[in-house]
């Protein structure tokens, strides 16, 4: 049996992250230069069952039996064979790699899963639609972020700019006018759970204040969305800006995604923000598409450790 494989983009938040996992409207787009893939090898001389996992990157060589069932693998696998209610698996090798930076705010965890669940689902026969694939993935995206809002798999899974609210059914945004961003990564590892547990309690201690800043950051996203099908590209730079402002409120910005934001800004963007859980990983700039390699540039010299151009359409 020939090898089978799958694959799942990044992602960046757009506008609405953290006020996304209170109810709050979010915008996702995938980002194509990186993604998650998965493949799946029949092993005809392995022991009946027995799924070998490889994950090179992270130096991961297991069989399926002894990793933690709370790992997150282990999970999608789980999840998959489960959904599936497969009896008998024949023998295989799944082998995941990603060129998703970890930790960064990119849906890397999701990407994985999502590669995984699609590769596994048709290796045992039966390809799962999207809408199970995402509902798989976000189940793992739980074991990774505690109370994710199910953004990350549902852009990763569906490969679409999305406009997102928890429970909701998903949204595709038509985008009337493609738009170029340049990411910028601090560098800095920031896992997402940390950020939404401060968050969380930061919210317990000052419900009101907080529902005020989360309120404002849906107002945000909702004009976003608006000017994003509507074509008006110019008025997504200032509300970027003003997104950026109310996560500063949050506390979530940190000195190194502040100055990149400004020297984002200072270079010719039209507008910055961090984007995902924040305290490192990436911002984004909203730039003009002939400005793209300059302000890629400026956000070098000002520390990015490494910089993606992508544009939404
Ligand atoms: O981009 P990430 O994976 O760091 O996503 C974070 C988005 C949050 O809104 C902060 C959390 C969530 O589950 O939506």
């Amino acid at each position: 049996m020939p090898a089978i494989s799958a694959s799942a983009p990044g992602k960046v938040i757009l506008f609405g992250e953290h006020a996304v996992v209170y109810g709050r409207p979010a915008i996702a787009a995938p980002v194509t230069q990186v993604k998650a893939k998965a493949i799946v090898t029949a092993n005809p001389r392995g022991a009946p069952g027995e799924i070998r996992v490889q994950a090179p990157g992270v130096g991961l060589e297991s069989t399926l039996e002894a990793l933690d069932p709370a790992h997150p693998l282990a999970a999608a696998i789980q999840g998959t064979v489960y959904a599936l209610k497969v009896k008998r698996i024949p023998a295989c090798t799944i082998r995941i790699t990603s060129t998703i930076p970890v930790a960064a705010g990119m849906g890397s965890s999701a990407a994985v899963s999502v590669a995984v669940i699609r590769v596994l689902s048709a290796f045992l026969g039966h390809p799962l639609p999207d809408e199970k694939v995402s509902a798989l993935a976000y189940e793992v995206e739980k074991i990774h972020h505690g109370t994710p809002s199910g953004i990350d798999n549902v852009v990763v899974t569906y490969a679409r700019p999305v406009y997102f609210i928890k429970g909701k059914p998903i949204e595709v945004l038509e985008v009337e006018r493609a738009f170029t961003l340049v990411i910028g990564d601090t560098g800095i590892a920031s896992p997402t759970a940390a950020a939404v547990g401060e968050v969380r309690k930061a919210w317990q201690a000052e419900k009101s204040q907080y529902e005020a800043y989360f309120e404002s950051i849906g107002a945000i996203a909702q004009s976003a969305r608006q000017a994003i099908e509507s074509g008006g590209v110019e008025l997504l730079g200032p509300l970027m800006d003003a997104n950026h402002g109310v996560l500063r409120k949050i506390g979530v910005s940190c000195a190194e995604l502040d100055s990149l934001v400004v020297a984002a800004r200072r270079a010719g963007a039209w507008g910055a923000k961090l984007c995902g859980g924040g305290r490192g990983g990436n911002m984004i700039a909203l730039v003009p598409p002939a400005r793209a390699e300059e302000i890629a540039k400026a956000l070098a010299a000002a520390g990015a450790v490494r910089t993606i151009t992508t544009v939404i359409k």
